[in-house]
């Protein structure tokens, strides 16, 4: 029987495998490295998703950052389903369009020269830490505590949990100091320093915004040192924060940055972006990836940015994060942080269990901590929809 089912699903089909089932086999079939929610989802749309059962939630988690522009929009869902039936795959040992063109959006966008593209955000890390090496020679990388990465290798080692670290070394290790000190930094960096790496707001921690002066300095620094400064935006990039980029905050330029998540609206890409000399510093040969770039990805990373501009989701971000503040700020909040609808809350509550019980009330949160509740819902997320979620915690607590 087993042999027989078609591994194609039926358009109309809403799944087909019950949602025990599923886990069972998924416990049999997938290695264990993730610890999942009880609930299995099929379809998604705008800032909703559906599961199994036909449930319909509320997604303020909207794939960890990534779904910016909302699930399965029409017009990405349009131009990855046309590129399909022309170009999937060919590699770069040959010439494509798209890539090029979004190249070119990317540079416009963020001011930096030129793009390297790869797969997911640690392989954007992985690629600026190898960048750092052939551009200065030196390994020794300072991060900020709290800082999330990546899980491969080199972003591993850069990664501030030790949890994550312990089980894995040796791993080429950064200086961690505590983020948004100035002379920290400045104790930490030396001439050794081959760069300094910092998320402009902190999300895996649960969201911590860096101070302008902090940004400020750390340029001066690294300036000073002969270091790079990387700005790693694979979470703060696209509008998340109000602004295009996280650093546009700031007005300051990293040597470096790197994109993933919500590029290509949930497509796996990543990009290092580099500027002025250093982007003329990796050679043919120096790095690389099949996949990368490629011609179905880059067409919903473009259809994306379109998106993004068409509907001034990048202003609504800023509106409508602070509106998702204003209404946060009703509950019994330690604190709240953030910057677009990239938003931080902390509660005396136990939000492990406050996500499980906001699952079963139909809505999706994302808990990065004990006590710490991130919000990073689709841009296009309504009032009413900040409303019903807020309600939902108020029950919930
Ligand atoms: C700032 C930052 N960098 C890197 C990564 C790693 O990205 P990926 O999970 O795509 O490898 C993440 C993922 O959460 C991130 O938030």
């Amino acid at each position: 029987m087993k042999s027989k089912q078609s591994l194609v699903m039926e358009p109309e089909a809403m799944s087909m495998i019950e949602k025990n089932d599923l886990k069972a086999r998924e416990a049999k079939a997938i290695i264990q490295t993730y610890a999942r929610q009880d609930v299995a989802i099929v379809r998604g749309s705008g800032v909703r998703v559906w599961d199994s059962d036909g449930k319909e939630y509320l997604d303020f988690v909207a794939g960890i950052a990534v779904n910016n522009v909302g699930h399965c929009h029409p017009t990405v869902a349009r131009a990855i389903a046309r590129q399909a039936e022309r170009l999937i795959h060919t590699s770069n040992l040959y010439y494509t369009e798209n890539q090029v063109l979004l190249a070119e959006e990317l540079k416009a966008l963020t001011g930096m020269d030129r793009a390297y593209f790869c797969n997911s955000g640690a392989e954007s890390v992985e690629a600026a830490l190898k960048l750092t090496r052939r551009a200065t020679g030196k390994s020794k990388i300072v991060a900020a505590e709290r800082a999330f990465h990546g899980r491969t290798l080199g972003a591993l080692g850069i990664t501030y949990k030790s949890v994550y670290r312990e089980p894995f070394r040796p791993l080429n290790e950064a200086a961690f100091v505590p983020y948004n000190d100035v002379e920290a930094l400045k104790a930490a960096v030396t001439s050794e320093t081959g760069a300094v790496i910092l998320e402009p707001v902190q999300g895996e921690a649960g969201v911590y915004v860096a101070d302008a002066e902090y940004l400020r300095a750390a340029r001066q620094i690294c300036d000073d040192r002969g270091a790079l400064l990387i700005f790693d935006e694979v979470q703060t990039g696209f509008g998340r924060t109000g602004k295009w980029f996280g650093k546009d905050h700031f007005g300051v330029k990293p040597d470096i940055m790197t994109l993933a998540k919500a590029m290509a609206g949930g497509l796996p890409i990543g990009a290092m972006l580099a500027a002025g000399s250093v982007s003329e510093i990796f050679q043919k040969g120096d790095h690389g990836s099949t996949f990368a770039g490629g011609p179905l990805i880059c067409a919903g990373a473009l259809a994306c940015i379109q998106v993004i501009k068409e509907e001034k989701l990048v202003e609504r971000s800023e509106e409508m994060g602070a509106y998702l503040k204003s209404q946060l700020a009703k509950l019994a909040a330690r604190q709240i942080r953030g910057l677009g609808l990239m938003v931080g809350l902390d509660l005396d509550a136990d939000c492990k269990s406050l996500v499980e019980k906001a699952l079963a009330k139909g809505v999706l949160l994302n808990s990065t901590g004990e006590h710490t509740l991130r919000f990073v819902p689709p841009l296009v997320v309504e009032k009413e929809e900040i409303d019903r979620m807020v309600s939902v915690i108020e029950q919930s607590l």
